[in-house]
């Protein structure tokens, strides 16, 4: 058993645990994630190692179903059952580079440690985060502290700037010369945002969140197309050069369980808080 020694919501849906694992922990690099269960019952699901100092993992979730729902009612002392990880390949690290680290929504808790870990290596870098409204924007004084200059945008103008997050990193990089970019978010913002670097050719990496079940390679669920080439995320991934991504095939692929989902969630509402689904879990 592992012991969440924090829970804590950040925004409307978005909650962050903290968890004693120290075998994840300690290995944990950038860009790399886990796979928790809750309880003998539950399913298991991938979540983005987004901090690991000493023996403790941070993750960050938006509540979208019945695990994500039910990890949102954990309190600090309570535990949760398995933590596999890290897993995924770690993300390759240049140095003495210009990056620009780009998260939207939800996915900004991928970038502090991604931003972090290539400013230790000599890196410049420059952070996007963007949100669709101020309430629903996470870790802005985190992502400060990690780069070397921060933009902040929202989709109705409520903080930052008035846009997205794909007009900010085109006028970045007509300003100065920038060696790699990472794009972490929803598919659709990352397929949007690293379009936005293909007529420079400026290397792009995306983390892709397809469904996974082993998250070891046996299983298959997490196929991607690259290339034109087929690639497991779990262990080949998750990052990919975003411009040779499929992207409509993995957001097809996104939806194959629609129905299964909806029965999970109904059943975890029922059974556990007896609310509706988009409640807010304070
Ligand atoms: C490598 C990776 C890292 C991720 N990191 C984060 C993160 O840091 N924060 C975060 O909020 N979300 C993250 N996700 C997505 C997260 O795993 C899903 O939101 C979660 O599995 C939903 O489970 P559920 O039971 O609450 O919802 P469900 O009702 O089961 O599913 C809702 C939607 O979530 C997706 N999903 C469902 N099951 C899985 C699964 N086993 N694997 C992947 N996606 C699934 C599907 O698109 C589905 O339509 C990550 C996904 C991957 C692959
Ligand atoms: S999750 Fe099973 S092969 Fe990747």
């Amino acid at each position: 058993m592992y012991s969440v020694v924090k829970a804590e919501q950040l925004a409307d849906r978005v909650h962050e645990l903290v968890v004693e694992a120290p075998h994840v922990a300690r290995h944990a690099k950038a860009g790399q994630f886990l796979i928790v269960r809750v309880d003998p019952d539950g399913e298991r699901i991938p979540l983005t190692i987004s901090r690991a100092e000493g023996d403790l993992v941070r993750v960050i979730f938006m509540t979208i179903g019945a695990t994500t729902y039910r990890l949102a009612e954990l309190r600090a002392g309570d535990s949760i059952l398995d933590v596999a990880g890290p897993l995924g390949r770690p993300s390759g690290i240049p140095q003495n580079a210009t990056c620009v680290v780009v998260g939207g929504g939800v996915g900004i808790a991928s970038c502090p440690i991604i931003a972090r870990t290539l400013r230790g290596a000599g890196n410049r870098v420059i952070g996007i985060i963007g949100a669709r409204n101020a309430d629903l924007m996470i870790l802005e004084d985190e992502m400060r502290q990690a780069c070397d200059e921060l933009h902040v945008t929202t989709d109705d103008g409520s903080m930052g700037r008035h846009g997205y997050a794909a007009d900010v990193l085109k006028e970045v990089i007509e300003a100065e010369p920038v060696d790699q970019v990472w794009v972490i978010g929803p598919a659709i913002m990352m397929k949007v945002t690293s379009a936005v670097t293909r007529p420079k050719g400026i290397r792009t990496w995306v983390s892709l969140n397809p469904i996974m079940v082993d998250g070891t390679g046996m299983c298959g669920s997490c196929r991607v197309v690259v290339n034109g080439e087929t690639k497991f995320a779990c262990v080949d991934g998750p990052e990919f050069d975003a411009h040779q991504v499929d992207f409509d095939r993995l957001m097809q692929r996104q939806r194959i369980y629609p129905e299964e989902e909806r029965e999970a969630l109904e059943r975890h509402h029922a059974s556990h808080c007896g609310c509706e689904p988009g409640a807010r879990h304070g």
